[in-house]
């Protein structure tokens, strides 16, 4: 089998070609800043066109827009493309700023070839990830999916070659972000613990050395906690080890652990039958951990990363784990599973400790969709961050935002813990509505080593949203992988 892998349309940089401008075909991006100058190409599109750039900027269409938006001119005389899309930016506008005039023009895009005139702009290599970004679309599962590729974006530029460098990681990191998309998208009838954990086998190609664990091993370590949330599945429970040791030979990895239960029906503690086909997402944090793991890869990032995804599936049948259940931790701690559906805590569990026991990882982040409280508490805007050290957490907040990518740091402590007593084991593994995904947070930390600085990122509201996120269609966002890819670019590679 192979894996239907969503591809980036391919961008081209090359030198500005004025003459080439009026013959260009599908859509062309010119640049006008918000008090109305044209720059040279702009200009010359000006000219084509009998002056409709000027018009437009005289009778004031740039008032109500913002940087980064978009105005179209549709079959522009002049121009043998079917759109002039008009961006207000300023030439040195920031990454971020850029990336959002590309996100703009990619939404236009679908398919069409386009020519951006992007010669005189400062960042033209954030713009052109921001266009990639947005031209995002899962079509692995439909019958006739759309036979054209998807157009070329050309983008002129005033030194190809430089931008060509500048632009080739962030290319690799919209690699990762459109797997991660592409496994997120992925409904669980195709995306088994199997398939998830072959297609990060696959990732061997790229340099990443990457190990499978099975039930048996599992077994062996004691990872009774994951193993009695896959239990009532026909499909085998699985941990998937990515290793990307690019940096320093003996310096301790960062790792990267996250949550992959491929459907979760809630188990025993059925969840109710309206939208319960959008658990087909609850994989959302193993989906990061991998397109962050192929980001690093493709960019050859010069850090020891290691990334590891806990896969199953909770379903309810005649071995399914039963509420009032004891299971045993690798740790050795036990748990009383009071409801099955908060399975993804029991996952995670035992994967940390996995991580810290063989690597002795120099941090650990997690990432896992595991609550629908972190939903009322925080929308779709922003993840919920959960920290045990100030530095690791505001670095990543740091970079967070750099990114564009929403998190917002919430409190953990001893009274939230307190809520996880259980009156037959070491604890119990819900704490009550309230303050749901604090306890969720609380009942992680117990699995985290004294001294191993740790972020717990709850991310069930931004992995998939039902409106546009800031920078791709609605649907997989692929939230967290350019946050982690910065954290890594800053915390390792001196960036
Ligand atoms: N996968 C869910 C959380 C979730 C909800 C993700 C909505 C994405 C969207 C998780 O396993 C779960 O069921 N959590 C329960 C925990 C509760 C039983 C303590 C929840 O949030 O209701
Ligand atoms: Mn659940
Ligand atoms: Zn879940």
């Amino acid at each position: 089998m192979t894996t239907p892998a969503t591809p980036l349309a391919p961008v081209r940089f090359t030198d500005l070609d004025l003459d080439a401008i009026a013959g260009a075909k599908g859509r062309v991006a010119v640049f006008v800043t918000p008090d109305g100058k044209l720059d040279k190409p702009a200009r010359r599109v000006n000219r084509l066109t009998k002056g409709a750039l000027a018009r437009m900027v005289e009778e004031g269409a740039l008032k109500d827009m913002k940087e980064g938006e978009v105005k179209t001119l549709a079959w522009p005389g002049g121009l043998e493309a079917k759109a002039l899309d008009v961006v207000c930016l300023e030439r040195n506008a920031d990454a971020l700023t850029a990336r959002k005039a590309g996100v703009a023009l990619g939404k236009l895009k679908e398919r069409d070839p386009v020519l951006v005139l992007a010669s005189q702009l400062r960042r033209p290599a954030d713009l052109a990830q921001g266009i990639v970004l947005r031209a995002y679309e899962f079509e692995a599962r439909k019958s006739k999916p759309k036979t054209d590729e998807p157009g070329e974006v050309t983008v002129a530029v005033s030194d190809p070659d430089a931008t060509r460098e500048t632009a080739a990681p962030l290319l690799a990191v919209a690699e990762g972000v459109f797997m991660t998309r592409d496994l997120v998208s992925e409904p669980a009838n195709h995306l088994t613990t199997t398939e998830f954990a072959r297609r990060i086998k696959e990732m061997e190609s790229l340099g990443l050395k990457v190990k499978i664990l099975e039930e048996a091993e599992m077994e062996k370590l004691g990872m009774g906690c994951l193993l009695s949330v896959g239990q009532g599945s026909a499909s085998p429970s699985k941990i998937a080890v990515m290793e990307w040791m690019g940096g320093t030979e003996g310096d301790a990895p960062l790792a990267l652990v996250g949550k992959g239960v491929v459907f979760d029906t809630g188990g025993i503690s059925l969840k109710p039958a309206s939208g319960m086909e959008d658990m087909t997402m609850d994989m959302g944090g193993a989906g990061v951990v991998a397109g962050t793991m192929r980001a690093l890869a493709k960019r050859k990032a010069k850090a020891n990363v290691v990334g590891l995804v806990g896969l199953v599936e909770n379903m309810p049948s005649g071995t399914a784990t039963r509420p009032g259940d004891v299971v045993t931790s690798m740790k050795g701690d036990t748990v009383e599973v009071i409801n099955t559906d908060a399975e993804g805590r029991l996952v995670l569990a035992d994967v940390m400790w996995y991580a810290q026991e063989t690597y002795k990882p120099s941090g650990m982040i997690d990432l896992a969709t595991l609550t629908g409280a972190i939903i009322i508490g925080l929308g779709h805007e922003k993840a919920g961050v959960f920290s045990n050290d100030d530095p690791l957490c505001n670095k990543f907040l740091r970079a967070a935002e750099a990114e564009g990518e929403g998190a917002w740091r919430m409190p953990m402590g001893e009274a939230y813990d307190e809520m996880l007593k259980s009156e037959i084991a070491d604890m119990k593994n819900v704490g009550g509505r309230p303050a749901g995904s604090i306890t969720a947070a609380q009942f992680l930390q117990r699995f985290v080593k004294e001294g191993c600085p740790w972020i717990h990122l709850d991310i069930a509201g931004v992995a998939s949203v039902k409106s546009d996120p800031p920078h791709g269609p609605k649907g997989a966002s692929g939230w967290g992988v350019m946050a982690l890819n910065r954290l890594v670019a800053d915390q390792f590679e001196g960036d």
